[in-house]
């Protein structure tokens, strides 16, 4: 009897892991509506185009769920006709003065992880629970911000392209689309438009976010239509893959997930796949690391899965997902939140194919672009403690190999207490400041910060946008 319940307990937690970060933004599994009326899909760019701008943004208004007074916008923005490729975003005003709070734009990792998670997951206004009831997250990021959340790119959550030649195959592709996207969202709700602007996001979107903030730091002095960017912030962020990787081994051995022999094994693959990585055998790199990491090209499980017995590397503390990360699909799935929200029958991308165009991409570097954002803008950089995919050690190799106006003060800078209250017995992490640039390592938490970390991430990333330093009040 134990056995049977035993193996019925392991078949349901074991995961569909699959691509370098995307295991856990797949728990979220959304389908289309059998029965109800799901609506239609609203296409806004015909609206932006005519100026009906009025019109369009009344249509995109979506409707309060039960129980809630919220103000929130969501729709399709056409980005490439040529494809038909269109960008799903629910946008929600900032509750604080939100005619003057800074607009920050949300890109979830993956590749092909949908926006939807972090909204739900990490910092959106609503927590979905296991029986579909909306509830209030404590500190959600849109009290002082107006948060906008974009499936990216096209192919991912409810975004979509009808054409194999509309997804992305490099950031140059994901960058062209969302600045495209951004202009057109800027055209509707011109209110928004001189707000300070932030891009964020975490994870793969660790190349997303430099990506586009290149692609606006080129285009705002030689377009009428300027974007107001004033810096970007990135969570536990593979923005420079090589020295991830070569940081692994080490790393993993320290915290006890590898023993000496496995170390050896895993040092020998990560060397080669650096290797690969020198020699621009992109696709090679990716196998391999695919292999020892992931297991999403392989059928069978990956090197790092046999060996910890784990599949999820997001929190040291965790072997497994937690399950309550994977409600909100359900909640996407009923008809009248698809009515509610623009999407109607649309078919919801678990983000394979988008990773399948990118996975080339997957081990290249975004390092000269986030060089150039780092001289030119405010720049948050910030790890969980107890991530292991990025972990704090990584991003600092990441960083301690890069060479941009502050290096060689940041190299040399201290580090700060970081508390909140001046009360507070508990330190909320570590940070190190340099001109406009923070790196911030927050205390408790993994790779899904702000679900692991709510306030400590809300305080995070409030002090850096705002300025307000880092002492305790
Ligand atoms: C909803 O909120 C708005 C603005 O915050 C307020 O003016 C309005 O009275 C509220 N409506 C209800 C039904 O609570
Ligand atoms: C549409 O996508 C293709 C392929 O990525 C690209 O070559 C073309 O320039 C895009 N068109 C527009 C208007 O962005
Ligand atoms: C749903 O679950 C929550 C607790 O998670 C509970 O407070 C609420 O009453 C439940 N609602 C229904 C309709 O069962
Ligand atoms: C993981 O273990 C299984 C079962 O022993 C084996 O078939 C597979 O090749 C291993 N995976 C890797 C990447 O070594
Ligand atoms: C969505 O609805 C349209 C029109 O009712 C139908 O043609 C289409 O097949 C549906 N798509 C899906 C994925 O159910």
């Amino acid at each position: 009897m134990w056995k049977a319940l035993f193996l019925l307990v392991l078949l349901v937690l074991s995961p569909g892991a699959d691509g370098l970060f995307r295991s856990l933004y797949r728990k979220g599994h959304v389908s289309s509506p059998r029965k109800g009326d799901p609506g239609q899909r609203l296409f806004l760019t015909p609206y932006i185009e005519t100026g009906k701008l009025e019109e369009g943004r009344q249509l995109s208004l979506v409707p309060p769920f039960p129980g809630w007074n919220l103000t929130s916008y969501s729709g399709y923005i056409t980005v490439n006709k040529t494809y038909n490729s269109n960008i799903f975003f629910w946008f929600f005003p900032a509750k604080i003065e939100p005619q003057n709070a800074p607009v920050v734009l949300w890109l979830q990792g993956g590749p092909g992880g949908s926006s939807m998670f972090g909204l739900f997951v990490e910092h959106g206004p609503y927590i979905v629970s296991k029986n579909m009831t909306l509830f209030a997250r404590d500190f959600p990021w849109t009290i002082t911000f107006s948060m906008l959340y974009v499936d990216n790119p096209v192919g991912t959550g409810f975004s979509f392209t009808d054409h194999v030649h509309g997804y992305a195959i490099d950031e140059d592709d994901v960058a062209r689309n969302l600045y495209s996207a951004l202009i057109q969202f800027f055209e509707l709700f011109s209110d928004y438009r001189d707000n300070d602007f932030y891009v964020t996001g975490e994870s793969y979107a660790g190349k997303y976010v430099p990506a586009i903030a290149h692609y606006i730091h080129i285009l705002n002095p030689v377009t009428t239509m300027k974007i107001n960017l004033k810096g970007i912030a990135l969570g536990d962020a593979y923005f420079d893959p090589k020295s991830i990787i070569e940081g692994y081994p080490s790393f993993l051995f320290q915290i006890g997930l590898l023993d000496e022999q496995e170390k050896k094994y895993f040092q020998k693959q990560c060397n080669d796949c650096v290797k690969f990585i020198r020699q621009e055998k992109w696709l090679q790199a990716f196998e391999l690391l695919d292999r020892l990491l992931d297991g999403g090209l392989i059928s069978e499980p990956s090197y790092f899965q046999n060996v910890t017995g784990c599949s999820n590397y997001y929190n040291l503390l965790l072997c497994t997902e937690p399950e309550d990360q994977g409600y909100y699909g359900k909640f996407l799935s009923l008809p009248h939140v698809r009515q509610a929200i623009h999407v109607g029958n649309q078919t919801f991308s678990d983000g394979a194919k988008v990773e399948k165009y990118l996975r080339e991409d997957t081990v290249k570097s975004v390092k000269p672009w986030l060089t150039e954002i780092m001289n030119n803008y405010k720049v948050l950089i910030y790890n969980g403690q107890l991530d292991v995919i990025v972990a704090a050690s990584l991003t600092e190799r990441s960083l301690m190999a890069m060479d941009w106006k502050g290096s060689q003060k940041y190299k040399k800078a201290g580090k700060k207490v970081w508390k909140i209250l001046k009360s507070d017995p508990e330190v909320a992490g570590y940070v190190r400041q340099v001109g406009n640039f923070c790196q911030v390592i927050v205390r408790g938490g993994g790779h899904i910060l702000p679900y692991d970390q709510p306030l400590r991430s809300f305080d995070m990333i409030n002090r850096f946008i705002f300025g307000r330093g880092w002492d305790p009040y």
